[in-house]
């Protein structure tokens, strides 16, 4: 297998007053894939997002990219910033320009690139985001939802390789979070890696092809969604109670209503499973 894209190594972070932020935190992220970072408030999520793309820096341990300790140069920075793009989990902190589509256009502008370039990515981040329309608004007259979807077009006008959402779902609507869960499995398809945090287990494990369980500082586990998300004792030491999808369907696989078999990744394929059985005439009630 080559080596991760990224990497955080054995990182703890003291924040200035003192406060632990990460204490001995390891985790990996390999290209082309779907992470969720999980973990209760205060687990260090932020923290960690804030580390790959150089925001923070270890106090100790090591941020590897591709294999190598990251050169935290002037160079370095930008260069990982450009590959690494970070949506803040509050939109205001992100957005600083009267309009839309100056706010977009301030990294690809910052790169260096050419006008001609620069009007072109930010069509096509607008576009992503379902906001053409609305390039010339006012970002202070936009909804929570749609600043949060500017925020995430200006990452991807920078064309990033990966991308890292700080609890994206939290604030927005359900069709909303359908919407935005949407773009995010675009940009899977065409190779983005995608690592988001998240308290929500339910969703990690719908979404995610793989999870890192924060606590306290640490990633205390990672691997497959669906194997995670039946360790009951590891999600305990996170402060997370089993997927619904899961505790429901060991139920009814209890009361003997559907045959032993994997479980769903979501209420609604259980709710699937269910109505087909009920359909074939297994289930009769
Ligand atoms: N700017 C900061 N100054 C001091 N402590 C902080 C700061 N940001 C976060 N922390 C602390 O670091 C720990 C991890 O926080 P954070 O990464 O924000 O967790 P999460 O995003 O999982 O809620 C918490 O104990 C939090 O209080
Ligand atoms: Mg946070």
């Amino acid at each position: 297998m080559s080596a991760p894209l990224l990497e955080l190594q054995a990182v703890s972070h003291v924040y200035p007053d003192g406060s632990a932020g990460l204490d001995d935190c390891t985790l990996t992220l390999h290209r082309g894939r779907r992470y969720a970072l999980l973990g209760a408030n205060g687990a260090g999520k932020t923290t960690v997002l804030q580390h790959l793309n150089g925001l923070l820096r270890p106090t100790a341990g090591t941020l590897r990219q591709d294999g190598q300790p990251f050169d935290y140069s002037r160079k370095g920075l930008t260069a990982l910033r450009t590959r690494v793009g970070l949506v803040f989990q509050n939109p205001d902190r992100q957005l600083f320009s009267a309009l839309v589509e100056e706010d977009v256009s301030f990294g690809p502008l910052n790169l260096g690139l050419h006008e001609y370039e620069v009007r072109h990515r930010v069509a096509a981040a607008l576009d992503a985001v379902g906001l053409r329309s609305h390039a010339r608004r006012a970002v202070h007259q936009l909804s929570f939802g749609q600043k949060k979807r500017v925020c995430i077009a200006g990452v991807l006008a920078m064309e990033p390789d990966v991308l890292l959402l700080d609890e994206p779902m939290a604030g927005l609507d359900a069709p909303m979070q359908t919407e935005l869960t949407a773009l995010l499995d675009r940009l899977a398809a065409r190779g983005v890696t995608i690592l988001l945090s998240t308290h929500d287990i339910d969703f990690a494990l719908r979404w995610a092809d793989d999870i890192h369980v924060m606590a306290a500082g640490r990633c205390i586990a990672s691997g497959p969604a669906q194997q995670l998300a039946a360790q009951t004792d590891v999600l305990q030491a996170a402060g997370q109670r089993p997927p619904a999808a899961l505790a429901l369907h060991a139920e009814l696989v209890a009361l003997g209503v559907l045959p032993q078999g994997p479980a769903p990744r979501s209420v609604d394929a259980l709710l699937d499973t269910l109505r087909a059985l009920k359909q074939s005439g297994v289930i009769t009630a």
